[in-house]
């Protein structure tokens, strides 16, 4: 592979420029634009208005789009040479909820520079990564006065809520929205210094599964034993969605797993992984999950089932005896091609149907989803985004898999035909979805420049 350098002017510019960028990331990581909760519906609002403006500021047509739910920001740039690309970037400015927010060492909405750490809720998920684009656009902008490409940038505020209100926007806005290529900066490389492209992202069902008996909580004494716990049975129930073995045993589940061809698992075999390494990110003594598959393909190729969540009874200082009336699990599965997840969540309210005892009732309700995705790597922007890693960071991006779950990435392919390149600057151990979240300060810059160049690459690559 020829080594492509980093363009002199775009390079010069960046260097100039980024202790300016990272004073404008900290404003927007100021704001606590919290999606799953509404009394943050403010922020969002003020998040999505952040990023029209330093848009519109380099040069961009803005708008922002009403939802149901959060607003989405697009800017478009379309002044590229005729027959230059479009290329559309997506991401999302929502983040996690900050709690618990006892265990942040600075606060999850005043930005903090330390050892190299920009620590605040949504450092790397996903503002940092939005916004070096955004930067990288400027660079462009700023030094040339053009792009080589025609640009849409499309910004989400419900990405961690599961992406409700963005298929039917892409539905409905597909012409204007019609592009050749997406790229996304919302993942992580496999390690430090080690560029990557993500081929696969799980899907998703998230179910929430309440389990009732008495009409009220009793006495736990005068009624224990005779009349049927929802904890215990729901305790019960939840156990029998996995075999002894740990494989999911929930029937018809695995039906559409198509498994991954064996090149990709050969080639995630050659990644430099040891299960010590993750043991100590996590602070765990062992790992478990499904037999015959090594870790990182229980992570990238195998779908889970998982108790994010469970409450039932009792749960405050001290000791009170009752049998509760409801006992309550928040169950996500992580899907793998080609399961669907209404199909799943059916599969799973039969099946919990099925091994509840007489004495309790169960409803399931289907809170999110979102369909696995695997890519074939191949065309130009997949090109682009190897010379553009290769140029920022001095090296060949290894291809990864992923656990986790972006939404409408499937989507992008479904509904605009067009192929997404994933190029994440997150790195393992930073704390997403958690306290201390950070995203590192060079990757912030890298990714900067590695976005400038790909845009160039990708104009070269797939102009007509
Ligand atoms: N950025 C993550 C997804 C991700 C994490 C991709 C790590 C690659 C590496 C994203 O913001 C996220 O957390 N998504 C949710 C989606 C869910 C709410 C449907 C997830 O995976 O839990
Ligand atoms: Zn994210």
């Amino acid at each position: 592979m020829t080594v492509t350098p980093i363009p002199a002017d775009l390079l010069a510019w960046c260097d100039a420029n980024d202790a300016r960028a990272r004073e404008e990331l900290f404003a927007l990581l100021r704001i606590p634009s919290v999606s799953a909760r509404t009394e943050h519906a403010g922020d969002c609002a003020t998040a999505a208005q952040f990023l029209a403006d330093a848009l519109a500021r380099i040069g961009f047509t803005t708008s922002i789009e009403p939802t149901p739910g959060h607003p989405i920001v697009l800017g478009e740039w379309r002044g590229a040479p005729a027959g230059a690309p479009t290329l559309l970037i997506y991401g999302h400015y929502d983040v996690q909820p900050a709690e618990p927010l006892a265990l942040w060492t600075s606060p999850p909405f005043a930005p903090t520079l330390r050892d190299g750490r920009i620590y605040a809720r949504g450092a790397v998920d996903d503002k940092g990564q939005l916004y070096l684009h955004i930067k990288a656009l400027e660079a462009h902008l700023a030094t040339r006065g053009t792009l080589p490409v025609n640009v849409i940038v499309l910004a989400e505020g419900e990405e961690e809520v599961g992406s409700e209100n963005l298929d039917a926007f892409l539905d409905r806005e597909r012409t204007r929205l019609a592009c050749d290529a997406v790229v996304i900066s919302d993942s992580t490389m496999f390690a430090p210094g080690i560029p990557s492209i993500l081929s696969s992202l799980r899907g998703m069902a998230y179910l929430e599964i309440t389990v009732r008996g008495a009409s009220g909580d009793l006495h736990s004494g005068m009624y224990g034993g005779a009349v049927v716990n929802p904890a215990m049975a729901l305790a019960r129930m939840l156990s029998t969605m996995h075999d002894a073995q740990g494989r999911i045993a929930i029937p018809g589940f695995h039906d559409d797993v198509r498994p991954f061809p064996d090149h990709v698992r050969a080639q995630m075999r050659t990644l430099p992984f040891r299960d010590e390494q993750l043991m100590h990110e996590v602070g765990v003594t062992a790992l478990g999950g499904e037999p015959g598959y090594t870790t990182l393909e229980r992570l990238w190729t195998r779908p889970t089932c998982e108790v994010n969540g469970l409450l039932s009874g009792y749960t405050g200082e001290g000791a009170k005896t009752v049998l509760p009336a409801v006992g309550m699990a928040k169950v996500s599965f992580r899907l793998v091609p080609d399961q669907d997840p209404q199909r799943i969540a059916a599969l799973v309210e039969q099946h919990l149907v099925q091994v509840a005892p007489a004495g309790v009732s169960v409803a399931v309700a289907y809170l999110h989803g979102g369909r696995p995705w695997r890519a074939d790597l191949q065309g130009p922007i997949i090109d682009a985004g190897r010379a553009a890693l290769q140029a920022a960071f001095g090296r060949e991006p290894v291809v990864t898999g992923e656990g986790g779950s972006i939404p409408v990435v499937g989507d992008f392919e479904r509904i605009l035909g067009a192929p997404v390149l994933l190029m994440g600057f997150g790195l393992p151990g930073e704390n997403a979805h958690a306290p201390d979240e950070w995203m590192s300060e060079e990757n912030f810059r890298l990714g900067m420049r590695a976005a400038a160049v790909l845009y160039e690459e990708y104009g070269k690559r797939a102009s007509r």
